[in-house]
């Protein structure tokens, strides 16, 4: 498992998933209302299709699949909480550190 510097937790917009590219992999990156930030690969686990122009809510920590509209709450573990997926989403590792006054977030890729 490899450790990745992504970015600055202020680079995540609440409202909008960051997509990043870690080992080859698309990863999306979710800030919700709390600063919890989640990552996960860009790839719904109904048909693998992408998932970051899903509705993402910070409020919640729930994203939506444009395809099909299965959503997933990302505090229940990635659960897939609407159909028509029952997969749930495989969280990495996320890790929080501060930089200089500065948080900054690194994820784990598997
Ligand atoms: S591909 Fe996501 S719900 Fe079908």
């Amino acid at each position: 498992m490899a450790e990745h510097r992504v970015c600055r937790l202020n680079d995540i917009a609440l409202e909008v998933p960051k997509v990043v590219r870690l080992e080859g992999v698309g990863i999306l990156v979710c800030r919700d209302a709390q600063n919890t930030v989640f990552a996960f690969e860009n790839k719904c686990t109904h048909q693998d299709l992408p998932l970051h122009k899903g509705p993402w809510d910070p409020s919640t920590a729930c994203l939506g699949c444009p395809a099909h509209g299965a959503v997933f709450s990302l505090r229940e573990e990635g659960r897939a909480v609407v159909g028509p997926a029952v997969v749930p989403l495989e969280l990495f590792q996320v890790r929080i550190v501060d930089e200089d006054g500065t948080p900054v977030v690194y994820v784990s890729v598997p």
